[in-house]
């Protein structure tokens, strides 16, 4: 087994308990030709965001391999239809960092209306002169209409958190969910024709082909003026540069990002951009989720490779 990232220590103990595991313990980011030069003799791979899984790095992979068991829900980074290929399974983590994750989207939602990474810039580099009637003034979520784009999991727990603020939910999802799911919130099957309504916008969709850059110049203009935008699912789901360019010109009024285009190589627009409230992927950052992202991981790795059943959580083709 390769463990291609340091996990968590929980995580590691278990999987040292069950199989003879290629641990990482300098958590190394591996390209693609290190990974298959270390997965040589290896029957499963436990893999995490950012590994180039790509459809050149699984043809080359040893033909030991027969699970990919990635450590997050998303699994972009692995190309699932090069991996059926290869009869090599793909497995994801869902449902265990769903909490966590929607607490971050509220989080990057009151950081951006209430400026507080501006504010507590200003605090740190010992610039605070005081209280001021006009100092820092943000905005409300409370009477506000969130409207989420990708309604699943993760974006039925931030409708949950939202509504806890007094926020009126919409949303836009592939398919309209049931009214015990739905709690009231407004259905759109055209999301272009919710985002005239947004004063907050959630991005809460997978990328895929059909996601990516769907946040555009066009989309953004559709916002009313002086919307706020949060995106805790996967930067590429938003062109930086029609979303920098909105920041910039007031059309927007802040953004809350937990994810990037290209991460750790953010945009260099954000770093200039004080009306954002910027966050390094720590959506599923809690002990408790690593943890249960890790237990389920293995879940899927024991099913396949040491019970012979189908692992839980396949995914893709
Ligand atoms: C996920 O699980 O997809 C999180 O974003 C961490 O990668």
């Amino acid at each position: 087994m390769l463990a291609t990232r340091l996990f968590p220590p929980a995580v590691e103990a278990r999987l040292g308990s069950g199989f003879d595991a290629i641990l990482n313990p300098d958590d190394q980011v591996h390209d693609g030709p290190t990974l298959v030069r270390l997965a040589e003799g290896c029957d499963g791979l436990m893999c995490a965001a950012g590994d180039p899984l790509n459809a050149a790095t699984i043809e080359a992979l040893p033909a030991s391999v027969k699970i990919i068991a990635t450590f997050s829900v998303g699994y972009e980074h692995v190309d699932v239809s090069a991996a059926a290929r290869r009869g090599i399974v793909v497995t994801n983590t869902p449902d265990v960092l769903t909490d966590a994750t929607a607490d971050i989207a509220l989080l990057c939602m009151l950081g951006a209306a209430r400026r507080a990474q501006e504010a507590e810039a200003l605090l740190r580099q010992r610039q605070w002169t005081g209280w001021a009637p006009t100092q820092f003034m943000g905005t409300h979520l409370g009477g506000k209409r969130l409207g989420i784009f990708g309604m699943g999991r993760i974006g039925q727990a931030t409708a949950d958190r939202a509504r806890a603020f007094g926020m009126e939910i919409h949303y836009s999802n592939r398919s309209r969910l049931p009214a015990a799911q739905e709690k009231g919130a407004t259905f759109h099957a055209d999301a272009e024709a919710m985002l005239p309504l947004c004063h907050f916008l959630s991005i809460n969709a997978p990328m895929t082909p059909q996601t990516r850059k769907w946040l555009d110049a066009r989309r953004i203009g559709l916002l009313p003026d002086g919307a706020i935008v949060v995106n805790t699912a996967r930067g590429g789901v938003v062109d930086d540069e029609a979303l920098i360019a909105a920041l910039k010109s007031g059309k927007l009024a802040a953004a809350g990002l937990d994810v990037f285009d290209g991460e750790p190589r953010i945009h260099e627009g954000y770093y200039g951009a004080p009306n954002t409230f910027l966050l390094p992927h720590l959506g599923s950052g809690t002990i408790e989720t690593r943890n249960a992202m890790g237990f389920k991981a293995l879940d899927n790795l024991e099913a396949l490779l040491l019970r012979s059943e189908r692992p839980p959580n396949a995914v893709g083709a």
